[in-house]
């Protein structure tokens, strides 16, 4: 009789069950999301060419694809306990900008099919806009400036996936790589199918560089308040995109960003040196700097530890960054990455200019075995948390440093 009685309750024990599964499996789960996407920037412009002849086309314009959580979605797959708590409080959109030869795939799902951390924040409530650089991806290249090669296997291998193999001569830190899924090598279909994403991208820096600016404060003033996620050669335009526009970059997570500060990168290619200290474009200092050349008086420190470089840094009293001071930002690097030994330079360099920073040295932090993609990495979750965290104060108006990570 009891049990007959009670049995109302077995589809609410089902669906508790339901959602403690679904809480369990969140991590597993692509992020549903209401689809869009735009074409932003870019500029008519006249051209001759070779089928066509003489005319206008457009050129230097961006591909967006805008993803809104569908907050139905979130509450019934996403972890629910996180999806209820996201949507009664406001976030800032995240606008994922990818690194060298990269584009907005890189934050969809992961090589070897994992949700990608696009999935982890609309899981959590917001609103992800993935972007593919000029002249790159579904963002077109016209040639008529510049040229546009593609890294070769060799290069993805040695600094991305299996920089352990090449450790001799390199970075020490290189053979605590263990995070890559799968062997790293041609042959491997997680390599492969991460390889075969890798796009064509503009040789010259300093085209890239203009073109990039343009494009994303063309974003940033369409969308509005927002923040960046940079990685790698995007770095630069994070940095370059927040100091133009204070009042819509309400944060920067910076992934590895290119550097260090004005010297070139001993183990790797980091394009030609950054005169402007983390950038090749000008940034707003204060006292004005009007030939980076001669007003940026620099120093060279020495390592502060074991497996790091030497540091560029501004001779005492640093000119201030006036302006990319009014975002804070997060700096991550991996452990096992060709960015370890330096990565605390650029840390140092953007803290004596008066930017705030938070430095989440993954291995500080306990995390083991990154290089320089751990947004796809084996652990790209445990990682997605950390930076959630970090953007939890923003949104309520401040942010954590190292200790409260
Ligand atoms: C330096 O790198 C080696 C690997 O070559 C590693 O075993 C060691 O833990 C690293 N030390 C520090 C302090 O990073």
């Amino acid at each position: 009789m009891a049990i007959i009685a009670h049995l109302w309750l077995w589809p609410v024990a089902l669906f508790a069950l339901d959602l403690l599964y679904i809480a369990a499996a969140s991590d597993r789960i692509e992020g549903l999301a209401e689809r869009t996407y735009f074409y932003v920037g870019g500029r008519y412009e006249h051209v001759t060419q070779s089928k066509f002849g003489a005319g206008e086309v457009f050129t230097g314009q961006i591909y967006v694809e805008k993803l809104v959580p569908d907050s139905l979605a979130a509450h019934l797959f996403g972890n629910p306990i996180e999806a209820f708590q996201a949507y009664d409080r406001f976030r800032y959109p995240l606008v994922f900008i990818p690194g060298a030869g990269q584009t907005g795939t890189n934050f969809l799902n992961t090589p070897d099919n994992r949700p990608g951390w696009a999935s982890y924040f609309l899981n959590q409530g917001y609103t992800v806009y993935l972007t593919d650089p000029p002249q790159r991806g579904r963002s077109p290249w016209i040639p008529s400036k510049g040229t546009v090669e593609a890294a070769p296997v060799r290069y993805v291998q040695a600094y991305f996936t299996t920089p352990e193999r090449y450790s001799l001569n390199v970075w020490p830190q290189a053979s605590l790589h263990t995070q890559w899924p799968g062997t790293g090598l041609v042959g491997d279909p997680t390599f492969d199918a991460f390889y075969a994403s890798q796009v064509q991208l503009q040789t010259s820096a300093f085209i890239s560089d203009d073109n990039n600016k343009a494009a994303d404060v063309a974003l940033l003033e369409r969308i509005g308040p927002c923040i960046l996620v940079t990685h790698s050669q995007s770095g630069p335009y994070g940095w370059v995109a927040g100091d133009a526009r204070p009042d819509l970059v309400k944060g920067i997570v910076a992934i590895e960003p290119e550097g260090p500060p004005f010297a070139s990168e001993s183990f790797g290619p980091s394009g030609p040196t950054r005169v402007y200290g983390v950038t090749r474009l000008p940034l707003h200092y204060f006292p004005l700097v009007h030939d980076p050349n001669r007003d940026l008086k620099t120093v060279v420190v020495p390592p502060s530890g074991p497996n790091l470089s030497s540091c560029t840094l501004q001779a005492e009293p640093p000119r201030r960054l006036v302006s990319l001071a009014r975002v804070p930002v997060v700096l991550i690097t991996g452990e096992a990455s060709y960015h370890a030994p330096y990565d605390y330079c650029t840390v140092l360099y953007l803290r004596q200019a008066g930017v705030e920073v938070t430095f989440m040295d993954l291995r500080a932090m306990g995390v083991k075995g990154n290089a320089h993609f751990l947004f796809m990495e084996k652990n790209n979750m445990e990682i997605a948390d950390l930076v959630a965290r970090w953007l939890g104060r923003i949104d309520e108006g401040g942010w954590l440093t190292e200790s409260q990570v």
